[in-house]
């Protein structure tokens, strides 16, 4: 995770910011604290990388890499606002001993990349549309050796898969079909018939754009029809609030980039 220190909405690079509308700097710190004392408490670990002044849409750190088995496929970022975050994390795996593999290809990390580690023996699901172009795929495949499935996204204000789909556990996901191409939704119903399937509503109030261990589900306070959908299917939903980041088109998943060492 990365504090959001430097945070602001200064440029619209998706649908969801506005430059107008007033961000209160110290309250996106107290959210962002707020759920990071949440996944301490649920037990798990959390590192941080360093907030740069100038880069505010750093706290967003799922778009620095993807992690697979101890190596870091990085991002190379699609507008050239947020190109600079890109050496920031890379500068991290590497001082951490991760194998590293830079990019040539556009991709936003975690942002479209999801893995599943028990789903068909292990895969990687990737969207493509509006930020990571189509051959990060295959460069994502080739760098971290798991079968990557292009998944095509649709409408633009769910311009990152991670806002349209969440691994909820190692097998199975959640995701709003209306966010992909007709194609690529049979293409998830095939893969994933058992699937947690979210409303337009549950999709806009960032409610897919959740952390899971397999167990509790980390999501926006505003998503209570999709906390009640997940209660229902064995999920623990934990609400947090993160109104203040969502003004830059982000919630609990963009904040926080998975390691798998
Ligand atoms: N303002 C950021 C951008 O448009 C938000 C990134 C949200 N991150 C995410 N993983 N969806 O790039």
């Amino acid at each position: 995770m990365c504090s959001p220190a430097h945070f602001a909405v200064e440029y619209a690079i998706n649908p969801w910011m506005d430059p107008a509308t007033p961000v209160d700097p110290e309250l996106a710190v107290k959210q962002w604290d707020g759920l990071r004392e949440t996944l301490i408490g649920l037990g798990h670990e959390v590192h941080l990388l360093d907030p740069e002044p100038g880069l505010p849409d750093m706290v967003f750190a799922a778009n620095g890499a993807v992690t697979v088995d101890g190596t870091a496929y990085g991002a190379r970022f699609r507008h050239e606002q947020r190109s600079a975050e890109a050496a920031a994390h890379r500068s991290w795996y590497e001082a951490r001993g991760w194998r590293f593999v830079a990019p040539v290809r556009t991709n936003e990390g975690e942002g479209d990349f999801a893995y599943l580690p028990e789903a068909h023996g292990g895969l990687l699901l990737a969207g493509y549309g509006f930020r990571t172009e189509l051959p990060a795929h295959a460069e994502a495949q080739e760098a971290l050796g798991r079968p990557v499935v292009s998944l095509h996204l649709v409408d633009p204000r769910f311009y990152h898969l991670d806002v349209a789909l969440a691994a909820l556990d190692d097998a199975n996901v959640v995701y709003f079909p209306g966010a992909f191409s007709v194609a690529s939704q049979r293409v998830l119903a095939q893969l994933f018939p058992d699937a947690v399937l979210a409303a337009d509503e549950d999709a806009l109030a960032f409610g897919l754009n959740l952390v899971s261990d397999g167990r509790h589900v980390v999501l926006a306070s505003e998503a209570t029809r999709l906390a009640g959908t997940l209660r229902a299917a064995g999920y623990q939903p934990v609400p947090v609030e993160l109104a203040e980041l969502r003004k830059g088109g982000g919630s609990v998943k963009c904040c926080v980039a998975e390691l798998r060492p």
